[in-house]
C-alpha cells in the first residue's frame, strides 16, 4: 500500500498536481460509500485540480497586474453615485471593449470611484484571462524616463504596450513636462487600435492642454484615445468624505473638525 502511495505521490508531483493529493482520500471514500463509477470518480478529481489551477492562475495574474487595491463591481454602491448609469458599467464588464481594442475613460473629482471601477474591470478581465497592467500616469512616465537613461527603454515599453488592457490612473494630478508628455503619447500611439486603455482623470478634456503643457499635443492624445472609446463622467460626492462623515470627522454643516 505504501508503495502505491509513494508512486501516486510521485506521479502527482510530476504532473504538478497539488489539489488531487489533498482530496484523493475523501473522494475515494465517498466513491466506495455511494457506489460512484470509476469514470465519475476520475472526473471529480480532475475538475478539482482544474479549479485549483484556475485559482492559481488568477492569483498570479492579479499579482502581476500591479493593482493598488482589490475591489470588485459587487462592492461598488451604485446608489451612492447616481450620476453613474449602472447598465453602462455592467455593459463594460462584459469586456467587449477589450475584444474591440476600445478605451474607457473615467472622469470626475476625487473619491467618486474612478479607480475602484477601473480596478473592478481589471479583475473581471483577469478572470476572463486577459493580461492586465495598472500604472499611474506619473509612474508610467517616470519608469520610461529612467529606462531611457539606462538604455532599457525597448524592454520597458513592452510593459505598457503588451498587456491586452492597460490602466493609466490619475491623469491630471501632476502636470507633465515636455519629455514626460512625449513618453505618454508614445504609449497612447503604440496602443492605438491594438490594445485597450482604461484611463482615469480628475480633469475634463478641456483642461488637458494644461496637463501636457501643450494644447496641440493634448489634442493629438485625445484624438487617439477617444476615437473608439466610452467616457463615464462621474459627478457627485466623494465616498471618502461619506465614510469620514460616518466616522464623525466632519461637522454636520460640512466643515472639517479641527483636531488638537
Ligand atoms: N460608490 C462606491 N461604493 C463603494 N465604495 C466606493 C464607492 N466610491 C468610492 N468607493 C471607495 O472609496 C475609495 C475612493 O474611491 P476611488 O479610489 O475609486 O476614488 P477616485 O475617484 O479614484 O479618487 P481620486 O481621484 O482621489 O483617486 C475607495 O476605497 C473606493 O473603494
Ligand atoms: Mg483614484
Amino acid at each position: 500500500m505504501t508503495g502505491l502511495q509513494d508512486r501516486l505521490q510521485e506521479a502527482f508531483e510530476q504532473f504538478g498536481w497539488t489539489r488531487v493529493p489533498e482530496v484523493l482520500h475523501h473522494h475515494a471514500e465517498e466513491a466506495a460509500k455511494h457506489n460512484i463509477s470509476y469514470l465519475e470518480f476520475l472526473d471529480k478529481l480532475l475538475q478539482e485540480e482544474l479549479l485549483a489551477k484556475r485559482d492559481r492562475y488568477i492569483q498570479t495574474r492579479t499579482r502581476m497586474a500591479n493593482l493598488p487595491y482589490h475591489k470588485t463591481l459587487e462592492q461598488f454602491e451604485f446608489e451612492f453615485q447616481p450620476s453613474i448609469d449602472e447598465r453602462r458599467i455592467r455593459d463594460l464588464a462584459t469586456l467587449r471593449f477589450i475584444e474591440h481594442q476600445e478605451n474607457v475613460i473615467f472622469l470626475g473629482p476625487p473619491g467618486v470611484g474612478k479607480t475602484h471601477l477601473a480596478v473592478a474591470l481589471a479583475l473581471e478581465a483577469i478572470k476572463q484571462r486577459y493580461t492586465v497592467y495598472f500604472t499611474t500616469a506619473h509612474d508610467l512616465v517616470q519608469t520610461l524616463q529612467q529606462a531611457d537613461q539606462n538604455r532599457t527603454i525597448r524592454q520597458k515599453l513592452r510593459v505598457f504596450t503588451k498587456p491586452r488592457l492597460l490602466i493609466i490612473d490619475e491623469i491630471g494630478y501632476r502636470k507633465m513636462d515636455e519629455t514626460a508628455a512625449h513618453f505618454f503619447i508614445q504609449i497612447i500611439s503604440e496602443r492605438y487600435e491594438k490594445g485597450s486603455i482604461i484611463l482615469t482623470s480628475n480633469k475634463s478634456y478641456g483642461a488637458w492642454g494644461e496637463i501636457f503643457g501643450d494644447s496641440v499635443l493634448a489634442t493629438a492624445i485625445l484624438d487617439r484615445l477617444l476615437h473608439h472609446s466610452t467616457t463615464i463622467n462621474i459627478k457627485g460626492e466623494s465616498y471618502r468624505v461619506k465614510e469620514k462623515k460616518k466616522a464623525g470627522l466632519f461637522r454636520p454643516e460640512g466643515g472639517e473638525r479641527k483636531l488638537g
